[in-house]
Order: structure tokens, then sequence, then C-alpha cells
């Protein structure tokens, strides 16, 4: 499958649901905008995750979900969209103006999971974005519809039942959705279980009379461990007989998962109650380790909490599942952390979530210095995978203790920067900072990232203030890295001005404090620095030279993300010294680790880097090509060249044209524009198939025709028929194009087709 998803695989199987998914997937074919809604435990996230990966290959650009549970401030909305499409903030551009220049042409389905607490903004930021994207479909799951014109709502319904409990044969009651469900979880802890004529009766009626809802039958199911299907059945009786005063009528769907949610809690042990109520302080999940330090006490002790969280596992009340950094990860359905944290009292709330605070704080601070060694790409999924629960830290402490917050956003920078979160970090920092308290070594340290958020964002000025402030306060207490990065900054900002001069002497002193510290990470930073000065000075030789040492301090640290610039520039310089092999071995290791960290921004700026290089070495046709990979990748992350980093990629580009005709320069550019990320790297790196002369191509004969009826329009079923072959045939084929093309959408592989294959 090459459209790029973020689908998570499933944790457990997915029952029925044939007519359903076959109207969704009908649906989403005739309207861009459908909300799937229904109560709570309806089912709602499970059927939009299946049907998003039913009709992936619609959507060539990709399948982007986005779940809002852990979203609780709607200003982070758009960032949330914007980091899960791998969508980069641009400067000062507003980040929806990136994300809508992003995604104008591109065949994106969008699901904007859990809305229900953010309907308003969700409705704003979907109206707008398909307004500007004519091709950008948008499924939302939400217990309430958006109420946008042109939305289609689609009530989730519950899953078959039996008709009737009684006399029905074991192998009938299994047609029914709600009993095959409630079977396949229960058999998760009774794994011979069978249905026979003596259970079958009960299993029926607890179908019947939890209406078919999944959750609810997850619940009970969830029982089976310790009960029988008879005793479950009289428990469950009971609570409903309590709840409709007797009556036979049924509860609204709502009321009655409401009901069963309450039951299955009243059967757990005062201790399991008691985790799971503490558990509904985390945001978005959390590992065993978290659980631990935060939901343990002097009533609960952190031993206990392995053996206790399990068995909320087993009762399907917290599920477990892999994070992005390969540790088990746990969470709570929406509708069971609400629940839970409504059952949390004010005393013993205030409490845990100052250990929640104070954990992350303390986990963020590791980061922080981990981000630049070895382990650095685990760490950045792990705090990608902790981004609710440091959220949910940041506000608290904000309001009930600034110091820590100070500290938080402090320490945080790195991870920002290296994600390129630079709205929302500027935000909680001017928050963070509109307190006084803190002493001088947290507030340089909060000041300093905000400076550094300010220059990412090019704005020199106020960067250059908050890296004043920094530096003022940490000189009193001796070298820091703090001090180093403030000085650090200080002196870009002068360059940046044309002061080379002092911007040298800054660096200089940095360098000094690097020498201080004995950080092989900072001594490396300075002399980057220090070669980039004797560049701009045209003293390639010694840049070059600090350049090398540099790269070998960044390389004793593991840093391997900050290496691909210091790669970057050291190629440029091999380059102007002529020493092309060399420039080009830097450039490919630089793409290499950006590739790594899916940083496409910076891939491009190689590919550019690259570009430059081919025209001196006699390869005209490569600049282009790479010149056009490189502005394809960039609209796909909404960014654009700088006029400092445009000028030498134009005259590059200039030069090449002029060596080529105009139809042969128009090609190349064509073929550039067809390459998504893996193909353009590809390609640089020189690993791809050579591209095909105008009387060849790569493809069988089967495939060019095929490929020719994409160029027409039409569809894998249309061309099935169209060439009297299979559906999956034809599947297999475009797969096989798009493979063997390096080429990601229908319209690529129509451009190829109309280029190389000579369509009208
Ligand atoms: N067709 C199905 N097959 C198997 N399990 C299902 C199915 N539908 C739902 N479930 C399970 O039921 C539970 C509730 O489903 P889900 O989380 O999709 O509900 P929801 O409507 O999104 O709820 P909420 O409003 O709380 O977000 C989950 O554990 C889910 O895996
Ligand atoms: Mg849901």
């Amino acid at each position: 499958m090459t459209t790029p998803n973020n689908l998570p695989a499933e944790v457990s199987s997915f029952v029925g649901r044939e007519q359903p998914l076959a109207d969704l997937r009908k649906l989403l074919h005739k309207s861009r905008l459908v909300t799937l809604t229904g109560p709570g435990g309806a089912g709602k996230t499970r059927l939009a995750q299946r049907v998003a990966a039913e009709v992936l290959d619609r959507y060539p650009d990709g399948v982007w979900l986005v779940e809002l549970a852990a979203v609780t401030d709607a200003r982070l909305l758009e960032q949330t969209v914007a980091s899960v499409c791998g969508i980069r903030e641009h400067r000062r551009r507003p980040l929806l103006e990136v994300i809508t220049k992003a995604m104008a042409t591109r065949h994106v389905l969008l699901i904007l999971d859990g809305c229900e607490h953010l309907v308003d903004p969700s409705a704003d930021l979907v109206s707008r974005l398909q307004r500007a994207c004519s091709r950008l479909s948008v499924m939302i799951t939400s217990r309430e519809p958006l109420g946008l014109s042109g939305e289609v709502i689609w009530r989730v319904p519950s899953l078959t039942v039996p008709a009737t409990a009684a006399g029905q044969r074991p192998e009938l009651l299994l047609q029914s959705e709600a009993v095959r469900l409630f079977i396949e979880r229960a058999r998760l802890s009774r794994p011979a279980l069978e249905l026979d004529a003596y259970s079958s009766p009960a299993v029926a009626q607890i179908c019947i009379r939890l209406e078919g809802i999944p959750l609810a039958i997850e619940l009970a199911a969830g029982l089976a461990r310790v009960l029988t299907f008879e005793d479950i059945l009289a428990r469950l009786h009971d609570r409903f007989r309590l709840l409709t005063g007797g009556s036979r009528t049924a509860l609204p769907r709502h009321q009655t998962l409401r009901a069963a949610v309450d039951w299955s809690f009243g059967l757990l042990s005062l201790d399991e109650r008691e985790l799971l109520v503490r558990l509904s302080v985390f945001a978005g999940g959390f590992d065993l380790a978290a659980a631990e330090a935060i939901a343990a006490d002097d009533s609960l002790e952190p031993g206990e909490v392995l053996l206790l969280l399990s068995r909320l596992v087993d009762k399907s009340l917290v599920v477990a599942e892999e994070g992005g950094s390969q540790r088990t990860r746990y969470r709570m359905l929406d509708t069971i952390r609400e629940y839970a944290l409504e059952k949390l009292q004010p005393g013993a709330e205030a409490a845990i979530r100052r250990r929640h605070c104070l954990y992350f704080v303390d986990l963020c601070q590791r980061a922080h210095a981990e981000l630049r060694s070895h382990d650095q790409v685990n760490w950045l999924k792990r705090l990608d995978d902790e981004q609710g629960n440091i959220r949910l830290a940041l506000e608290w402490s904000i309001a009930e203790a600034p110091v820590e917050a100070l500290r938080l956003a402090g320490a945080m920078d790195r991870y920002w920067y290296m994600r390129g979160h630079i709205a929302e970090a500027l935000d909680w920092l001017d928050r963070a900072l509109a307190s006084s308290e803190g002493d001088a070594a947290v507030r340089a340290a909060a000041y300093l990232a905000r400076a550094h958020m300010r220059w990412m964002q090019g704005d020199y000025e106020a960067a250059n203030a908050d890296a004043q402030t920094s530096a003022k306060l940490c000189r009193e207490l001796g070298p820091s890295q703090t001090l180093f990065i403030a000085v650090t900054l200080l002196a870009i900002v002068r360059a940046s001005k044309g002061d080379w001069v002092a911007a040298g002497q800054m660096h200089d002193e940095a360098f000094q404090i690097a020498w201080q510290l004995q950080e092989a990470w900072f001594v490396g930073s300075a002399l980057n620095n220090l070669g980039l000065i004797a560049m701009e000075r045209g003293d390639h030789e010694v840049a070059r030279g600090r350049l090398d040492q540099a790269l070998a301090g960044f390389r004793l640290a593991g840093d391997r993300f900050i290496s691909a610039p210091t790669l970057d520039s050291l190629a440029r310089v091999n380059q102007k010294l002529g020493d092309h092999g060399a420039a080009r071995a830097n450039f490919l290791e630089a793409l290499t680790i950006s590739t790594e960290f899916a940083d496409a921004f910076n891939v491009a700026l190689v590919l550019d880097g690259l570009a430059q290089l081919e025209v001196e070495v006699g390869k005209p046709e490569r600049t282009i090509q790479l010149s056009s990979a490189a502005e394809t990748l960039r609209k796909t992350v909404g960014t654009e060249l700088t006029p400092e980093w445009k000028r030498p990629a134009d005259v590059a580009l200039t030069a090449a044209r002029s060596k080529l005709s105009s139809d042969a320069a128009d090609a190349a550019w064509r073929r550039g524009a067809g390459m998504n990320l893996e193909a353009a790297v590809r390609f640089a790196m020189g690993t791809s198939e050579r591209p095909a002369k105008e009387n060849g191509s790569p493809l069988t004969a089967r495939e060019r025709q095929v490929a020719l009826l994409i160029a027409e329009g039409l569809t894998n079923g249309e061309i099935a028929g169209r060439l009297k072959m299979a559906g999956r045939t034809a599947d297999a084929h475009v797969e096989h194009i798009r493979n063997k093309l390096g080429l990601r959408t229908r319209s690529q592989i129509a451009v190829w087709a109309h280029e190389r294959l000579g369509t009208a």
C-alpha cells in the first residue's frame, strides 16, 4: 500500500458491519464531509478507522487520523492536524494558511476523531480547509454533528442483536454481530469457550439487554473470566430494573451505556476502582512507569499497579497497545475516561495532578539532554506519544505551579525545535513567562527557549531581546549550556545583520564556554558556527577544518539530527574547493539522515544543494529534476525557500536550462514534480532506475496499457472492465506501476504516461 497514513494497527478483532462499511464507502464517493455520530461507545471510531483502511487507495496523498480526545484546547487544533499530516510551520505565516497551501491540490482523507468537545472550532477548521482544498475529504466522528452545510450525517447503528433470546440454535445466534463480539471478547479470558445450547439464551439476552452497543458488550464479556453468563445476566437485570423502575421499556442508548459502565465499575474491587479513577488524569494514554509514578501513593503501592492494570485490561476498561517508541502504552476509551474522571474527588485530584505534572517535568528535562544523544530517535518518539500529557501538565502548571511551567516549557525547547512546533511553543512560553516566579536559571532557560523559537520564526529582533535577557540572567551563574546557546543566538542575530566581526567574536566566546563545559556537542556546535563564519568570509579551507571538527563533536555526542545541516554546509564548502566527490558524499549523508527523521524540509534543502553540484559536473538534466523535486516537497510540507537560499538555487537552475533545449528542460522539470520524498531521495542517491528513454520504459506492455488508462482518468474498476481482467489484477498492476516508477498519485502516473508514452 503506497498511501501514506497513520491508521493504527487493530488491537482486537473487528466484527461484522459489512453493510455500514459498504454504505460509508459509497457516501465518501459522493460527499466530501461525512460525520459519523452516535452516543459514546457506539463504535464510531472503530468504524471510521476501518472504512478509512478500505478506501486508502482513493486518497493517494494521505489518509490522516487526528485523535482529538487529548486536545482540550481549541488553539491546538490546527497544530495537531498539521503535525499529524507532516506539515511544517513556516516562519510567521498563519498555520491555517500553511495547511491549506500544502493540501490545496492533494487527494487527502482527513479523519477528525472525537470532535464533540470541539464542535465549533472543528466546524470552522473543516469549512475553511474544504473551501480552499477542493480534493480534501473529511470524515468526522462525534457524538454531535458539526452543523455545516454539505455535511452528511450518518448515525452509527447498533450491532445487530438476536430477534429473540429463547429457542435459537447457537449457529443462528452467531449471525448476530453483538453475539459474535461478545463471544470473541469472552474468549480472550476463556479461549476454549464455545456457544452451546445451554449458554445461548443468556448470551442472547445480554446482547439484547445491552442493545448491541459495542462498548457495553465488551464490558459485559470482560466479566466472563470470573462470572458465568447466567450470573452476568442476573446482575445486569438487577441493575437495569432499578433504572427503568421495573418496566420493560428500553432506555435511550446513551443511558443504556451509562448503566452498563456503572454496572461494570460497580463490580470492580476497591483497588481496581481507585486505580481506574486515578488513571483518568492522563490525556492520550500512558505507559506503566508513568502509571506507577502517578497513580500510586500510600494507599496504593507502585508494585500493585501492574497487576491491577492488567485486570482492567482484561475487563476492557483499559486498552493496551504498542506506542511509537516500542513501549506498551495504555489508554482508556473516551467514554470510560470521562466516567472515571467524574469520580475523581477534588481533594485527591489536586495531589494526582501535581504528581502528573512533576513526572512530566522530570521526563522532559531528561529528554532535553537525551535529544542530543545516541538515543534521540527514541526520545523523539516518546515525546510524540506524550504530547497530550505534556500539554496537560503545561496547562495545569501555568495555573497552579508557575515555576514548574517555566521548567517544563524551557525543557521542551529541543523537541519543539526538532519537530518545528513553533507557534504552539511560543504560546506556552508566553504564558509561562507571564508569571514572575522562578530563579535565574529557570527563567533564563525559558527566555532562551522563546528566543530560539522566535529566531526560528524569523523574528530576529524579538529573539535578540530574549537571548539578551537570558544571557544576563545566567551569566552570573557561571558557564552553562543555557549561556552557551544564548551567546550563540546573539551571534547569529548579529550575523544576520551582516556584522560578521562581532558575530565571530561572540562565537569565540561561546567556544570558550563550551570548552569549559567539556561537552562534545557544545564544542561541536561552536566549531560549526565558526566554520560558517569562515565560509562567509570565503575562507573555505578554514571552514572545512572547523566543520569537520564540528561533525566529530556531534558524532561523539551521538546527535545525528544536528549533523545533517553541518554535512550540508560541509558539502557546499567542498564544492567551492572543487572537491566534488567529497561534496557529493556529504550531501548524500545529510540526505540519509534527514530522511531518517522524515524531515522533508531539510531533504528539500539538500536536494537543492545537490542540484547545484550537478550542473557543475555537467549534468544539467539532473539539476532541473532535483530542483523540481525539492520544490514539490516544499509544497507538500507547506514551506518556501528564504531569499538567501533561493538565489543560488535559481542561478543553478538558469545555468542548467541554458544547456538544454526547452523541451528537455521542461520534461526534466515534470519528472521531478512527479516525485515523492522516497522517489526523490532514490533518484538523488542514484539508486533509482535511470529515467526511461522515449522509446522504452521500465513497465511491461500490460502495465503501459494500464498507465495509459489511468491517464485517461479511469478508476481501477473501469480499467479492469476495459482490459477484461479481474479487479484485483488491475489493483496489482497499478501497485507495480507505482513501485517501479516511484510515483505515488494517479495524477503523477498520468503525467508520466502523457510524457513518456505519448498520449494526447
Ligand atoms: N465492529 C466492531 N468490532 C469489534 N469491536 C468493536 C466494533 N465496534 C466497536 N468496537 C469496540 O467497542 C468499543 C467502543 O468503540 P469506539 O471506541 O469505536 O466507540 P465510539 O463511538 O468512538 O465511542 P466514543 O464516543 O467514546 O469515542 C471499542 O473497544 C471498540 O474496539
Ligand atoms: Mg471514539
